[in-house]
């Protein structure tokens, strides 16, 4: 009994000194402005809540410009593809997915489609999450374009070719640096896609990109350069669960991607941040977690 009631006790001055030991360690941090981070992975157990007010059940942070490396985030969450992609005409090349694209680059991820050496296929860069439940969410990406001609870099939703909205950059345009073309699937419908040019724009610096997925429209967004641009489409948005994903191609076609490049063109992403409804957390399970955890705030995103 009494070595118990030692163990005991012994047992709860430790919790208390470690509570005050995570106390000092949690100041220390937040002195060194490292507490967000911190609340993103431990107390957002209520969800995150966006810009507009929406709440999200979960999140997918990558951040390739970790000490890590751009690859150890990417293997946490996404998939590299690797495989042919055959084309038919108007395309002149077809594309092939290869896994040594997708790369370490200038203290980021580099996504590369290759400098074509007229073999039939274009060496090119994808990743895709390995979740494809994702249904519903706001989905941001930090990156540059790339500015070698003739390649398209893409951030989409992706379930089939109707189902899906996405960001393209086409580096082949002349005013590719500030020209993005955002489509819901099938783009041919009529209001289904937005080909915009946002004046005064440099893609080719830093700058986020965002598609915000509801059930009744999607919303696309710029940050950067020191100015902002929001559209939305309200055809075609998609309904069924799908994955993220991030590519940089070439099929030669003359009437979308161009090309191909005649040297390595580049897109540089700095992070992913993805938050989300899926089909597998409920949202009765994803309230009694919250529950659980006290019902802490939301963490704002
Ligand atoms: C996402 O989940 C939150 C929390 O369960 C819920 O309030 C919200 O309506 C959901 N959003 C959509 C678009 O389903």
């Amino acid at each position: 009994m009494l070595f118990l009631w030692y163990i005991n006790t012994h047992k709860i001055v430790r919790i208390r000194l470690r509570l005050q030991l995570m106390a000092c360690t949690t100041l220390l941090l937040g002195a060194l402005a490292l507490v967000p981070a911190l609340t993103v992975a431990q107390n957002c157990q209520c969800g995150y809540k966006d810009s507009n007010g929406n709440v999200w059940r979960e999140a997918i942070i990558s951040t390739f410009t970790q000490p890590e490396g751009a690859l150890s985030a990417v293997q946490a969450n996404w998939m590299i593809s690797s495989y042919n992609n055959p084309q038919t005409a108007p395309a002149t090349a077809s594309i092939q997915y290869l896994s040594a694209n997708v790369m370490q680059y200038n203290d980021a991820l580099g996504l590369k489609a290759s400098a074509y050496d007229n073999n039939g296929f274009v060496q090119s860069a994808e990743i895709a999450t390995q979740r494809s439940d994702i249904l519903y969410g706001t989905f941001r990406i930090r990156a540059q374009v790339p500015s070698v001609p003739g390649a398209v870099f893409g951030f989409f939703t992706y379930f089939s070719n109707s189902q899906e909205q996405d960001i393209e950059f086409l580096s082949a345009e002349p005013n590719y640096y500030q020209r993005v073309h955002y489509t819901n699937h099938p783009g041919q419908d009529p209001g289904a896609t937005l080909d915009v040019t946002i004046p005064g724009a440099d893609f080719t610096t830093f700058g986020n990109h965002r598609i915000d997925w509801l059930p009744s429209r999607t919303t696309y967004l710029y940050d950067g350069s020191g100015l902002t641009s929001t559209k939305q489409l309200t055809v075609n948005v998609p309904t069924t669960p799908s994955r993220l994903i991030l590519n940089v191609w070439s099929n030669g076609d003359p009437g979308w991607s161009q090309g191909p490049p005649t040297s390595d063109a580049i897109a540089t992403v700095q992070w992913v941040h993805l938050y989300f409804n899926s089909t597998s957390l409920s949202e009765a399970a994803f309230n009694s977690a919250c529950t659980s955890a006290g019902r802490p705030a939301s963490c704002s995103v």
